[in-house]
């Protein structure tokens, strides 16, 4: 029985689709994948751009949308993480940047929390590399479905199912191409389209533009028309797919949503092919958001009341206006510019007048926002990664764990009359989450000791130091790799140990550090009663 529609319930329905219009997703990627210029080719696709290479691209331009600080462009790295929103057909998606070097993992771990599918960005030449295996795990133990694009198919690369077997063998995901390349390596000339059984059912052939710069045009043939026109080239993809169906390996919703398959796609960033069908397989494939359990695990659904989690805490990506970002991924219900919600850690309420989109200098104020979408909120002081926000129906969620650190410094202002900055600064940044701070009463105050997952992390805690605080710092690095968690009793005995230290972290963790493996191994066997556990995330 369908009832007239009357105020109370058009709400929760427009919420309902709006909710099942958005896709929110990463890329993970090892450096120099093509995420830049994949991101770019999406914009260009979705038309937020004319024309690429405007804000990534050749010529020497390295300054990518994502680019915030000058180490970045020294580096041509991306630190930060924003996010991109753009509407492609009915479907609003959000693409959630992530830094691309391993030293800033912890970074992506948390944007990984915040997102519901991941793109798996492999070069086609060099396969699956160091960072991408690294992200790959984190994806698959958050449980997010990931959907694999095999990039620079337009230069010779290995044979497209030997890069399946690599996905197979050395993480043991399914890959279960959606499109395979029609052409080798080196000689992309489009894509077949896989159906039932793997039986082609399309032919989309691709031409060049100029420099990749516009979208490549795209025209569609059967198969009878494909193998006219192609020949060899099309019968090779045809019994390449059969080959796969013969394997299993076909696409199967459960499976993909469920990690243990990936749909395939093979594109060129560059030159813009296959990026239609990427942008295409994310609207039908990739989940919507979905709701969350809170702190107790009970419930809440993406159309409750409003709440949203913060996963990134961003400070002076505008030197102009030396702000701090808090990056809030809304859960449930609709957020409105303006709204007073609470912040669950504190209790304290939070007003959201500046609410904004980020994405590398370009900012957007945002009115309103649902489940799925990011908002950057200026000026959240209080606000740290894993924080909760509400309005009202009271909710916490779960913490976002921290990484195990593998590197330690102590880090000290260079002269004593910047005290009160330094310590105000540490704070910070401490909150922020760009370095853990360690304190223990040998080591006082004045030179805490930082801990990083990667030692990147420490320069820019030190260049931030100086450009956002004025102070001039000093690091010493400390000869420990390894952290692990004990408790009150054992650290008093771990402390008296040559070559170990027990400090408190701000969130009150004990951590004893160990010089390496040996040395805490040594340690256990003989006082095996003391609690050593190993941290959890990243570990
Ligand atoms: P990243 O963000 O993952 O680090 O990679 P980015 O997009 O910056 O791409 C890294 C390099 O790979 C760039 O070349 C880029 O042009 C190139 N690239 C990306 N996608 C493709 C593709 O589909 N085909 C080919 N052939 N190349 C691709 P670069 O030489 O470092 O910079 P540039 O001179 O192109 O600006």
């Amino acid at each position: 029985m369908t009832s007239p529609t009357t105020p109370t319930d058009t709400v929760p329905r427009r919420l309902a689709e709006e909710v099942a219009r958005r896709r929110t997703f990463a890329v993970i990627s090892h450096p120099d994948a093509g995420k830049s210029t994949l991101t770019e080719a999406l914009a260009l696709h979705a038309k937020v751009i004319s024309e690429a290479g405007a804000i990534h691209g050749k010529s020497g331009r390295k300054s990518t949308v994502s680019d915030w600080m000058e180490m970045e462009k020294a580096r041509g790295i991306s630190v930060s993480s924003t996010a991109l929103q753009f509407e492609y057909g009915d479907c609003v998606i959000n693409l959630v940047d992530t830094p691309g070097h391993s030293d800033f993992s912890e970074d992506t771990y948390r944007v990984l929390t915040a997102v519901d599918a991941a793109v798996m960005l492999i070069d086609a030449a060099k396969g699956l590399e160091p960072q991408t295996l690294k992200l790959f795990q984190v994806a698959r133990d958050r449980g997010i479905p990931v959907i694999t694009v095999i990039n620079k198919w337009d230069r010779p690369g290995q044979a497209p199912l030997e890069l399946l077997d690599e996905i197979v063998d050395r993480i043991g995901l399914t890959p279960t191409p959606l499109f395979l390349p029609v052409g080798i390596a080196g000689d992309f000339r489009g894509l077949l389209r896989r159906g039932e059984e793997g039986t082609a059912t399309e032919y989309i052939h691709f031409t060049r533009t100029a420099g990749g710069a516009t979208i490549a045009p795209e025209e569609s043939y059967t198969p009878e028309q494909a193998l006219q026109r192609e020949g060899d080239v099309w019968v090779t993809a045809a019994e390449e797919s059969e080959l796969l169906s013969a394997a299993g390996q076909d696409h199967d919703e459960e499976l993909f949503l469920a990690g243990h398959t990936s749909p395939v796609i093979y594109a060129s960033a560059m030159l813009n092919f296959g990026v239609r069908q990427i942008l295409d397989t994310l609207v039908e494939l990739a989940p919507p958001p979905h709701g969350r359990k809170d702190v107790n695990g009970n419930p809440r659904g993406t159309t409750d009341p409003f709440s949203a989690v913060i996963f990134k805490v961003q400070a002076g990506m505008d030197t102009a206006h030396r702000d701090r970002l808090a990056f809030m991924r809304v859960v449930s219900g609709e957020f409105e510019r303006g709204m007073v919600v609470t912040h669950a850690q504190t209790g304290r309420p939070f007003a959201t007048k500046y609410a904004l989109t980020v994405f590398g200098r370009e900012r957007t104020t945002v009115d309103t926002a649902y489940p799925g979408d990011v908002v950057g909120l200026v000026n959240a002081n209080a606000l740290a990664p894993g924080h909760t926000l509400y309005a009202e129906k009271k909710v916490e969620y779960p913490p976002i764990p921290s990484f195990a650190p593998e590197h330690f410094a102590t880090l000290r202002a260079h002269t004593a009359d910047k005290y009160k900055q330094f310590r105000k600064a540490i704070d910070q940044l401490d909150s922020e989450g760009v370095v853990q701070v360690l304190r223990n009463d040998l080591r006082g105050d004045a030179s805490p000791v930082l801990a990083a997952v990667g030692p990147m992390q420490f320069e820019v805690v030190t260049a931030r130091m100086l450009s956002e605080y004025s102070v001039k710092t000093h690091l010493d690095r400390l000869p420990y790799s390894l952290a692990r968690r004990t408790d009150p009793e054992s650290a008093v005995e771990l402390a008296r140990q040559r070559g170990v230290e027990v400090f408190t972290r701000t969130d009150g963790v004990l951590l004893a550090l160990f010089g390496d493996k040996w040395k805490l191994a040594y340690v256990q066997k003989e006082l095996p009663n003391l609690t050593l556990e190993p941290l959890v995330a990243g570990a």
